[in-house]
């Protein structure tokens, strides 16, 4: 039996996603994972099956946005010799590969409109037919999907079909960014760099914590996975700022004049939601400063859309912040 997949998280959205899982994974019900690249929906959908009661029986794993659609039909159902030119002997497809245990749909919204209908079919049925087989064969499997978009919209657009989308969404659960649970960033960045270097004991200078807590990871935990990686080759004792890749730093080299930021980041008793609030002051003032109070150009250099701009805003402005150009 494998050992339980650890999600490393101290996000309170998070684990009330796992205890969620924790509670319908002995059920039969299929599981859709969705979620910006790199969040975890891989390590997630290995944390389902390794919880589950199917945790000693085959985990299969199968990427659908890698095959075009001709190659996908025998990937998953398998084929009979025969079936086509070089089926020069009969095979398993990955759903009978995966009986009795789990099977992972990873960029199920990648998939055809056909193969769409070929899955639904079979996932309806709870059996598949081999390319170029006459009988069915029934399989019993516990399906988890992952998309990185809102299936929804793909429906709407006719790129989905409902059918299928109601048959793998018993359960959504909706991933997070990184940059939504900031909290989660000291945490990963220290168990990566103690995973990559035990020997080194690394710690981040509150300078180099105050850069990555600001950075919005676009490549989530596995960007942080690589950052810490390559951090841990270099660093000696302290991560310094200056050992952390540039992307990471245009940000910590605002000026926080007026505002100890790094002070605040280590503060007792300040509460983590006004450390984020200090901070994003700071960053709005500065960067509105620098556009003479244009706004799309502000979100522009901060990544992020007017309107979540715009919405950050008006809640700092909730708060009490008062945002004068100067
Ligand atoms: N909470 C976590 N704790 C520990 N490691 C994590 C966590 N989340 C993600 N990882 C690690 O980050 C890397 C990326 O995660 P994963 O492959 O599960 O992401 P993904 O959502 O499937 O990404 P993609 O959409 O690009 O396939 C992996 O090495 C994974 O082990
Ligand atoms: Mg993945």
């Amino acid at each position: 039996m494998q050992p339980p997949v650890t999600i490393i998280t101290q996000n309170p959205h998070m684990r009330t996603i796992i205890s969620l899982l924790n509670k319908v994974v002995n059920s039969e019900s299929s599981i859709l994972l969705i979620g910006e690249t790199g969040v975890g929906k891989e390590i997630f959908a290995e944390y389902i099956h390794s919880i589950s009661n199917r945790s000693n029986r085959p985990f299969v794993k199968i990427g659908l946005a890698a095959l075009p659609s001709e190659l996908l039909a025998s990937e998953l159902f398998g084929y009979e010799k025969g079936a086509f030119t070089n089926a020069f002997q009969q095979k398993k497809g990955l759903f009978e590969v995966a009986n009795t245990g789990s099977i992972f749909l990873d960029d199920i919204d990648d998939v055809s409109i056909e193969m769409q209908i070929k899955l639904l079919r079979a996932l309806e049925s709870r059996e598949i037919m081999r390319v170029g087989g006459t009988s069915t064969i029934p399989v019993d499997i516990r399906l988890i999907s992952a998309s990185k978009v809102n299936l929804k919209e793909l429906m709407k657009r006719n790129l989905f079909r409902a059918d299928l989308f109601y048959r793998i969404t018993v359960v959504p659960v909706e991933i997070p960014p990184l940059r939504n649970r900031k909290e989660d960033i000291s945490l990963l960045m220290d168990y990566y760099l103690n995973k990559f270097a035990p020997e080194k004991k690394l710690t981040l200078t509150p300078e180099a914590l105050q850069a990555i807590t600001l950075y919005d990871w676009p490549g989530n935990v596995r960007e942080l996975r690589n950052v810490a990686q390559h951090v841990s080759l270099f660093a000696e004792k302290y991560v310094q700022v200056s050992d952390l890749p540039n992307e990471i730093l245009s940000l910590s080299e605002l000026p926080f004049t007026g505002c100890n930021c790094h002070l605040c980041l280590v503060e007792k008793g300040m509460s983590y939601t006004n450390i984020m609030e200090c901070i994003e002051t700071h960053i709005f003032q500065y960067t509105l400063n620098k556009t003479h109070g244009n706004q799309s150009e502000a979100a522009r250099i901060l990544h992020l859309s007017i309107s979540t701009f715009r919405d950050k805003m008006k809640k700092l402005e909730v708060a009490g912040v008062d945002f004068h150009v100067q």
